[in-house]
């Protein structure tokens, strides 16, 4: 194992534990918007992840979601969710995680998002495999959309835009066999990569919602687009991911509700 993913496997660890003890004592939650939310331990998760990163690699840039940017002169970018799924945590919903990816020069080469509830790691390496607690993963097999198990999430400007995802999901919850809003990115895409989801799309994320992610994917032989099946790319926040032998079942089903929406209300 490479000296980037053992670390970014002990600030994962690390994080994930802080976290699970600010779940024991209590912590404070802000609102960031609307249905927003921010809590203490986001912060305090992320300012951890950071010393652990800047320890071993202090030249390395980082971005997080809470507002560390460190932009330097290096190939190497770590992208962090110090805390995916804080809605959930916010309610003691136990589906949250840490997410950490690292690029370099625009590619990602190491990633691992960990549960600590379940006490679940999921780790990949650019042309490595995928693996969960040490052990290879690999994504379903299901061949029908119509017997598939699907991950989605909403955008936080739900109320406020029409490009919302109500449509996509109507148009799924008919198509597949069911679907889940589990409330974190991070740990849909992992779920894809061992199996346990077929196919999962959602818009509007932010690299640090999938830098680990779709690494754990393409690792576990999945496949990853944005929703026109193009080449996705970590700054457009569209993804679509599967196991490969649904994704053109999936892409059929955004093609034929493109342009249409649903809004609240109606
Ligand atoms: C959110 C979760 C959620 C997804 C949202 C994300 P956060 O991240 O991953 O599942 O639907 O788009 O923003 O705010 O809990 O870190
Ligand atoms: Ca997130
Ligand atoms: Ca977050």
């Amino acid at each position: 194992m490479s000296e980037f993913l053992d670390i970014a496997m002990r600030a994962a660890r690390a994080a994930g534990s802080l976290l699970l003890e600010k779940q024991r004592v209590g912590f404070s939650v802000e609102k960031k918007g609307d249905v927003d939310l921010v809590t203490n331990a986001d912060r305090e998760s992320e300012a951890l992840i950071r010393k652990i990163i800047f320890e071993k690699f202090p030249d390395h840039s980082f971005q997080a979601e809470e507002g560390t940017v460190s932009t330097q002169k290096s190939p190497y970018l770590w992208i962090v969710d110090p805390l995916d799924g804080t809605t959930n945590f916010a309610h003691s919903f136990p589906v949250w995680c840490v997410s950490i990816g690292l690029l370099q020069n625009g590619i990602s080469i190491a990633g691992c998002v960990y549960n600590p509830n379940l006490d679940e790691l999921f780790t990949a390496e650019w042309g490595e495999g995928a693996f969960l607690n040490g052990k290879k993963i690999a994504v379903s097999k299901a061949t029908k959309l119509s017997e598939a198990l699907l991950a989605t999430g909403f955008p936080y400007d739900i109320r406020d835009s029409n490009k919302n995802n109500l449509t996509e999901f109507s148009a799924f919850a008919i198509s597949a066999q069911a679907i889940r809003r589990a409330g974190s990115a991070a740990l849909d895409l992992a779920y894809v990569a061992c199996g346990r989801f077929d196919g999962y799309w959602e818009f509007k994320l932010r690299p640090w919602d999938i830098a680990a992610g779709v690494l754990l994917v393409a690792e576990a032989g999945g496949k990853i687009t944005d929703w026109s099946g193009e080449k996705y790319d970590i700054d457009t926040g569209e993804v679509l991911s599967s196991n490969v032998l649904i994704h053109d079942e999936m892409l059929d089903v955004l093609k034929k509700v493109r342009g249409r929406y649903l809004t609240v209300g109606e």
